[in-house]
């Protein structure tokens, strides 16, 4: 699949882009399915909830999964990952984010891009985040909020920063290490404003890794998974940083992945 012109352009000067119905709804079925597989527990790359029962995230599924390898080379998302980013590209990250009806937590006003070049090494911004909506994601369950354009304001100091030196855990928690503060968000949302994509099961959004996003605890009787893949360019690897987080945080194997014919109903679980 290829981005339009004007879909790339949209992407760039607001920092997100929402294209309905590009998986159908079988295919989120299935995306659903293979979730059972994943739920170990004790794996550390299953992220529980405070409660310890509710699953927060399935981290590495595309590591540990041949219909998530799958996925990542489905021309839909790796084809555009690679015009957005103009060139290859590899899984930095892949997560399934669950937000269970009553029970999923928040994710508090953050940018992502901060936690990969404190902690990780990656040298700039040129990656993408490519969200596929699991479930419908309506205003009840707990939808992404974005700020449009504050991907512009490059990495914001996150005030309230504090974190042990290897506690990867709070990076996925609902006490995130590198908070936005009460300023900094109102300031952005004067000039930006604040959206939260809506869409059916299957619908996917890209969005900026310094865009300011948080989403809200699901407190609806409906679910609200969705997926993120995160693409790295193959020219922004990370320059490894003495603490190296987990192999589900920042994939060590960074090689290109390649486009595969192969639909995704049809792959090999
Ligand atoms: C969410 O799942 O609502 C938040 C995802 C993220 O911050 O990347
Ligand atoms: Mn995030």
């Amino acid at each position: 699949m290829q981005l339009t012109d004007s879909q790339i352009t949209d992407y760039h000067e607001k920092g997100y882009l929402l294209l309905p119905n590009l998986f159908s709804f079988e295919e989120t079925q299935k995306l659903v399915e293979e979730t059972a597989s994943l739920k170990i527990k004790g794996s550390s790359d299953v992220i529980w909830e405070e409660d310890q029962t509710n699953v927060r995230a399935f981290m590495g599924c595309h590591l540990k999964n041949k219909f998530y390898k799958n996925l990542v080379q489905q021309s839909r998302i790796l084809g555009s990952a690679k015009q957005l980013l103009e060139s290859d590209a590899y899984v930095y990250q892949f997560k399934i984010n669950v937000k269970a009806a009553f029970k999923g937590e928040i994710w508090p006003w953050h940018q992502d891009f901060i936690y990969w070049y404190e902690l990780d090494g990656m040298p700039s911004s040129r990656c993408v985040n490519i969200s596929i909506f699991l479930d419908d994601c309506t205003e009840f369950n707990g939808p992404l909020w974005l700020i449009p354009e504050s991907h512009n304001a490059g990495i914001i100091e996150a005030k309230s920063a504090s974190r042990e030196n290897d506690d990867w855990t709070r990076d996925v928690s609902a006490d995130l290490s590198f908070k936005l503060d009460a300023d900094t968000i109102s300031k952005l949302v004067s000039k930006g404003g604040l959206v939260s994509p809506k869409g059916k099961a299957g619908t996917v959004l890209f969005f900026h890794p310094n865009i300011a996003h948080a989403s809200l605890p699901n407190i609806s009787p409906f679910e609200r998974k969705i997926l993120i893949v995160t693409y790295n360019s193959v020219e922004n690897v990370p320059i490894a940083k003495a603490s190296v987080r987990p192999w589900f945080l920042v994939n060590p194997d960074t090689t290109p992945e390649v486009e595969t014919p192969t639909s995704l109903l049809s792959s090999v679980t």
